[in-house]
């Protein structure tokens, strides 16, 4: 199945009470271990590239690897997804690059860092929805800013100052009606990486009453979580058994995410909870087999331990099962739609 539009899969999350996991990848095992995890629980799929991924892989070969997942995969719709966009020109060039969805991500400056207007928000979003729209591309926008700054992505916001931030319900509202993307990503508390809470977050800190609410506004928007990873203590512990220096810390627990599900989330973006895996398992062959340096005996366990994870995320989201009941949607369908 050639790629597919990523609010095809929204949709049909929305009708089906389902989340769907959004993971980041950079390389071809990355990309092989969600297919892997994708074919073992029939899941749909969002495999999403940042900024830094395009640049890392150099697009063409990012673009020929999704295709070879999408020709080895006939039977699982799968979308390919710019994460974070700071521009209209990145989301263009990502469509160029057979994205099928983009994210403009206007609630920051173009330096991916100083919080923006409300008007600037819309005007780039407005001119990112004009044109994927005509071509049957998805929209993801966010309002809010996201805590934290870490991947060199974020307003570097603390504690206090992330909870200013917060999504605004009214103007999430107000946002979607001016702009018509597809899905909405809002600040609850959250921030990307591995240092998001330094207790187990209560709902002082992750705040799911804010989507309740967005949601019971915004009914028929597709919400996103971001910095959903859950930063499971075992991988953690892994990592410094093996010689690594990670402090403790908390993730956002499934069960936050869960409950967000039952309240329009329908993307859930994972990435940091993948990087401790493929770090966890590299490190302990490292530490196990010092003699070894194929990179085959230390990628392959990073690639099966990343595939574990993507795993139990598309079990807990409740995609598991959906893949081959998606109807088949181009491009050029969702374009007349929009039309
Ligand atoms: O947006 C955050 C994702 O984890 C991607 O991170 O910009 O380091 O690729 P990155
Ligand atoms: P994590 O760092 O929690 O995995 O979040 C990833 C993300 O939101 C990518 O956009
Ligand atoms: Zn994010």
């Amino acid at each position: 199945m050639p790629l597919v539009p990523m609010r095809v899969l929204l949709d049909h999350a929305a009708e089906h009470d389902y989340g769907v996991g959004a993971f980041n990848v950079n390389n071809m095992e990355q990309i092989q271990a969600i297919m892997t995890a994708a074919t073992e629980t029939n899941s749909p799929v969002i495999v999403q590239a940042s900024r830094g991924a395009r640049s890392f892989t150099n697009d063409a070969y990012l673009r020929h690897l999704m295709l070879a997942a999408a020709e080895l995969n006939p039977k699982i719709p799968i979308a390919m997804h710019q994460d974070h966009g700071n521009s209209p020109a990145t989301c263009f060039s990502a469509i160029d690059q057979g994205f099928t969805s983009v994210m403009m991500d206007g609630s920051l400056m173009e330096d991916g860092k100083s919080p923006a207007t409300y008007e600037y928000n819309v005007d780039v979003t407005r001119q990112v929805v004009k044109r994927a729209h005509a071509l049957g591309v998805t929209v993801e926008a966010e309002i809010g800013c996201l805590g934290g700054i870490e991947d060199g992505h974020g307003a570097g916001l603390t504690g206090d100052e992330a909870l200013a931030h917060l999504t605004d319900p009214g103007e999430a509202e107000r946002f979607v009606a001016d702009t018509g993307c597809d899905a909405l990503a809002v600040a609850i508390g959250t921030s990307h990486g591995a240092y998001k809470f330094t207790v187990k977050p209560t709902g002082d800190v992750l705040k799911m009453d804010v989507i309740e609410e967005i949601h019971r506004r915004l009914p028929n928007t597709h919400l996103v979580m971001h910095g959903s990873s859950s930063v499971p203590r075992e991988l953690v512990d892994l990592i410094n058994r093996y010689g690594g220096k990670l402090k403790e810390s908390y993730g956002v627990p499934v069960e936050a995410i869960q409950k967000g599900i039952k309240h329009g989330v329908r993307k859930i973006n994972v990435d940091t909870d993948n990087r401790l895996a493929i770090t966890g398992a590299i490190r302990k062959v490292f530490a196990e087999t010092p003699e070894k340096f194929d990179p085959r005996d230390y990628m392959k366990p990073a690639r099966e331990a990343m595939a574990q994870v993507v795993k139990e995320r598309m079990i807990a989201f409740g995609q598991a099962g959906w893949a081959d009941r998606i109807p088949n949607v181009t491009l050029e369908d969702m374009a007349k739609r929009y039309r």
